[in-house]
């Protein structure tokens, strides 16, 4: 009866090979380890946030005079309003802690590198449009930092030569901050965003089958394959990564569900104080920070006195990010086999990004901006000095299989 159905439906609709394509027959290195949970686990929370802001939406008012008090009536008087709610404020974090850890795998592995450049790309514009995501997101529950986080970042945009100002008022859609700005930051945060982050992941995953998956060694499993052209390190997808990636979907869900449930607002870490009070225009807080998935750039935009400079040296970091496939000129992937200079880098580049972070939440001091300069040009050393360091370096023999 079933096989019936599914000739049918494969008469007129790739069913069957799609299944087999992308996991019953995609062939992934059997040494995945606990890096590789993070692709899967960003999908998982991708269809939270979806799933979430839909059931949100039903009951969220996008206006200036009824978004705040909209969101206390999720919280208070919508049947598990509060859990919807707190599933994705948790969720939007989530989802940076988990992209973060996919980036370091990238990092660590050299998944970026040849023939997966594209691979990394749409993984960079996923990130650009998943802060925008968040960045929107933010705004709509029109609490004081949704309110003046926004009007600290707009205003970057006034400091671009010529179009500054035009620029501000036409994202702004009025002289200030309004409901205006509050309606159409929802269209995108709802709408249009979601559809361009979906379509990116597609592509995303169509152009890593379209390679295959890198591993912990960076060995090129098509490079060794059987009599019947299947790579002799590799193993279905479909059952054996399905059923591991179910352990960390358990253990993910685990920690998730502690934070939803007993730390949803992590100190002010996800939900920030000042957010627990209506937006007033006439009232600035006395400490405006943004959430902490973008302090780090935040750092790096404050650390240079100059306005332009700085919000330069910010949009530099992340698009320096980009052609990371074309500054590794290492012969080698995986940091198993790359040299000291390499690890140095990476360790420094990590702690310098997570100093950044740090120092982005706290108000700033001339010794905290001192230190913030420092991590920042440690921040670009990384990416500039990479064609000299990864050439440089002595390499480790990488071997012909996969290890372990
Ligand atoms: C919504 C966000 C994202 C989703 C759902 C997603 C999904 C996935 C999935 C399912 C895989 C295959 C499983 C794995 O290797 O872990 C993967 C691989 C990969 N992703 Fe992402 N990804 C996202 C964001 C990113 C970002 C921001 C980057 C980097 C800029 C990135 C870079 C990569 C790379 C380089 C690989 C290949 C890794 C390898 O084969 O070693 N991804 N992604």
């Amino acid at each position: 009866m079933m096989s019936k159905f599914m000739e049918w439906v494969d008469a007129r609709f790739p069913a069957t090979k799609m299944w087999e394509d992308h996991l019953s027959k995609y062939y992934a290195p059997k040494n995945f380890n606990f890096f590789y949970f993070f692709g899967s686990l960003a999908l998982l929370v991708l269809v939270n946030q979806i799933v979430t802001g839909v059931w949100l939406t039903m009951s969220y008012n996008p206006s200036a005079e009824e978004a705040f008090a909209s969101v206390e009536y999720i919280m208070r008087d919508v049947e598990y309003g509060w859990v919807l709610r707190y599933l994705h404020s948790t969720g939007a974090s989530a989802f940076f802690v988990v992209v973060y850890l996919h980036m370091f795998r990238g990092l660590l592995y050299g998944s970026y590198q040849k023939p997966r450049e594209l691979v990394w790309i749409f993984g960079m514009l996923i990130y650009l449009m998943l802060m925008a995501e968040a960045f929107m997101g933010y705004l709509l529950p029109w609490g004081q930092m949704s309110y003046w986080g926004a009007q600290v970042i707009i205003s970057l945009f006034g400091a671009i030569p010529v179009i500054g100002a035009d620029l501000t008022q036409w994202i702004r859609g009025d002289y200030l901050i309004s409901g205006i700005t509050l309606n159409r930051f929802f269209a995108l945060h709802v709408v249009a965003l979601p559809i361009v982050i979906l379509g990116l992941v597609v592509l995303h995953i169509l152009a890593l089958h379209e390679v295959g998956s890198n591993n912990p060694d960076g060995v090129e499993i098509k490079k060794k394959k059987d009599a019947n052209g299947i790579p002799l390190d590799g193993i279905p997808f479909h059952p054996y990564y399905t059923v591991k990636d179910i352990v960390g979907v358990v253990v993910f869900l685990f920690i998730f569900c502690f934070v939803v449930f007993f730390f949803p607002e992590m100190g002010g870490y996800f939900l920030e104080k000042p957010n627990f009070e209506v937006a007033n225009p006439f009232k600035t807080p006395a400490h405006i920070a943004p959430v902490w998935y973008f302090t780090p750039f935040y750092a790096i935009l404050r650390a240079i006195p100059d306005k332009l400079m700085g919000v330069i040296a910010m949009g530099g970091a992340i698009a320096v990010l980009f052609v990371l496939p074309w500054l590794d000129r290492s012969p080698v992937k995986s940091m198993r086999y790359k040299g000291w200079l390499s690890k140095i880098w990476l360790l420094v580049f990590c702690v310098s990004f997570v100093i950044l972070g740090v120092l982005g939440v706290l108000s700033p001091t001339p010794g905290r901006t001192l230190l913030s300069q420092v991590c920042t040009f440690l921040y670009f050393a990384y990416f500039i000095l990479m064609p000299f360091y990864t050439r440089m370096e002595k390499t480790k023999p990488v071997p012909e299989r996969v290890t372990g």
